[in-house]
C-alpha cells in the first residue's frame, strides 16, 4: 500500500490540496495518508522518510523547512514542471494549439545553496572582479550570494532530461532536449552546466541537442514554445522560467511540478499560496490536481493517473466549470465535483 505524506501548506493552498486528495480517493486507490505536523520538524521528516512520495501545497512559510527537507534532505535534484496547453486553457497566446513541453530545473544547487553575506567578508580572498580589476570589497558596502554548480550535480539532471526525452519520443513526441543558461557572461558556473549537458547529449544520438543562452530562451518559450519538448535549467533559470511557461499555457493555476531523486519523489503545482484569494474557495487546483496525477504515476499507479488526468481535460473541454482565473464562474468546490463527474 502506497504510502503519502500531505503537507497542505499555507494560505489558500490547502484549498486546493484537499479537494485534490478527495478526488485521488475516489479513484479507489490504496493509498495511506499522513499528514504530520509541520511544527514538529523532526516528525514531519520522519514521515517523509518513512512514506513513498509526498504531496505538498505551497508554502509561504510554516511548511518551508518541510519544503527544504524534501528538496535537500531526500536529493530531489530534478524539478519537472510540464507546460502542456489543453483546449480550454485561457493562454494569452494566439495559437497555443500543440504546446507540450517540460521544463526540468536543478533543483538543489545554484543561488539555492543558500550561501550569502558581507561584500567586506571577503577582501582576505582577493577575488578580482573580471568586469573592474578591483577586489570585489572595494565595491562598497554591500552583499554577495554563491552561485555553485558542480558537474556531478548538472550531470545527473541532465541524463535524467535525455531520458524523460527518450520515453516522450516514445510516445511520440519530437525527441528534442534544450539547455539554457548564461554561459556567455559565466563561462565557468554556467558554462560548465552546458558542457556537461553537450557532453551527455553525445551518448544520446536519437536525441536533438541545442543550447541557447539563457535570455534569448526567454523570448522563444514565449514566441516559440511548440518548438521544445524537454528544457533542462540550472535553479534559477528554471524557477523563474516555469512561471514563465506557466504564463504562457494560461496561468499558474494550471502548471503542476514533482521533484525526483534516485531514491524519492515529491509533488508540488509551481505556484505559490495565493494569500490574496485564501478563504474564497476561489483557488484552481487544477496544478495540484495534475501534480497529483503525477504522483499516480509515479506511484505505478498509471491507470488511475489518466482517468484523473482524463477528467480534468473533459471539464476543460465542456468549459462548464472554469475557476475565475479561467474566465469561469465556478468555486473550487464546483470545479472539483466537475471533475468528479467526468472520472470514468
Ligand atoms: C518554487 C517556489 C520556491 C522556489 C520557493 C517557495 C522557495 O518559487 O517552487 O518555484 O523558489 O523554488
Ligand atoms: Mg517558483
Amino acid at each position: 500500500m502506497p504510502r503519502v505524506v500531505v503537507i497542505e501548506g499555507e494560505d489558500a493552498a490547502p484549498e486546493a490540496v484537499r479537494p485534490t486528495i478527495g478526488l485521488v480517493d475516489r479513484l479507489g486507490l490504496d493509498i495511506e495518508w499522513v499528514r504530520p505536523d509541520v511544527d514538529d520538524y523532526p516528525a514531519t521528516c520522519r514521515a517523509i522518510d518513512e512514506s513513498d512520495a509526498t504531496l505538498f501545497g505551497a508554502t509561504s512559510g510554516r511548511s518551508a523547512a518541510a519544503l527544504f527537507y524534501l528538496r535537500w534532505g531526500k536529493e530531489t535534484y530534478a524539478n519537472v514542471r510540464p507546460a502542456r496547453w489543453l483546449p480550454g486553457f485561457r493562454s494569452p497566446m494566439a495559437r497555443p494549439n500543440g504546446i507540450d513541453f517540460v521544463i526540468v530545473r536543478e533543483n538543489l544547487e545554484d543561488l539555492y545553496v543558500g550561501v550569502e553575506g558581507e561584500l567586506e567578508s571577503l577582501r582576505p580572498f582577493g577575488l578580482t572582479s573580471r568586469m573592474t580589476r578591483r577586489n570585489i570589497a572595494d565595491m562598497g558596502a554591500g552583499r554577495f550570494a554563491v552561485k555553485a554548480i558542480t558537474e556531478a550535480g548538472s550531470e545527473r539532471v541532465v541524463r535524467f532530461s535525455f531520458e524523460l526525452a527518450r520515453r516522450r519520443k516514445a510516445q511520440g513526441r519530437r525527441g528534442k532536449v534544450t539547455c539554457a543558461s548564461k554561459y556567455n557572461m559565466l563561462p565557468l558556473s554556467d558554462g560548465l552546466f552546458r558542457d556537461v549537458a553537450q557532453r551527455v547529449a553525445v551518448e544520446y544520438p536519437e536525441i536533438g541537442f541545442e543550447t541557447f543562452i539563457v535570455d534569448d530562451f526567454a523570448r522563444r518559450l514565449v514566441a516559440t514554445p511548440q518548438d521544445l519538448d524537454v528544457v533542462v535549467l540550472p535553479n534559477l533559470y528554471g524557477d523563474i522560467l516555469s512561471d514563465a511557461a506557466a504564463g504562457v499555457i494560461g496561468g499558474l493555476g494550471l502548471a503542476p511540478s514533482g521533484c525526483y531523486g534516485d531514491r524519492y519523489a515529491y509533488f508540488e503545482s509551481a505556484h505559490g499560496t495565493a494569500p490574496d484569494i485564501a478563504g474564497q474557495n476561489a483557488i484552481n487546483p487544477t496544478a495540484t490536481i495534475l501534480s497529483a496525477v503525477m504522483m499516480l504515476e509515479y506511484l505505478g499507479r498509471a491507470e488511475a493517473a489518466r482517468r484523473l488526468e482524463a477528467a480534468v481535460e473533459r471539464v476543460y473541454a465542456l468549459g462548464r466549470s472554469l475557476t475565475r482565473d479561467q474566465g469561469g464562474g465556478a468555486s473550487t468546490t464546483e470545479f472539483c465535483a466537475a471533475v468528479a463527474s467526468e472520472l470514468r
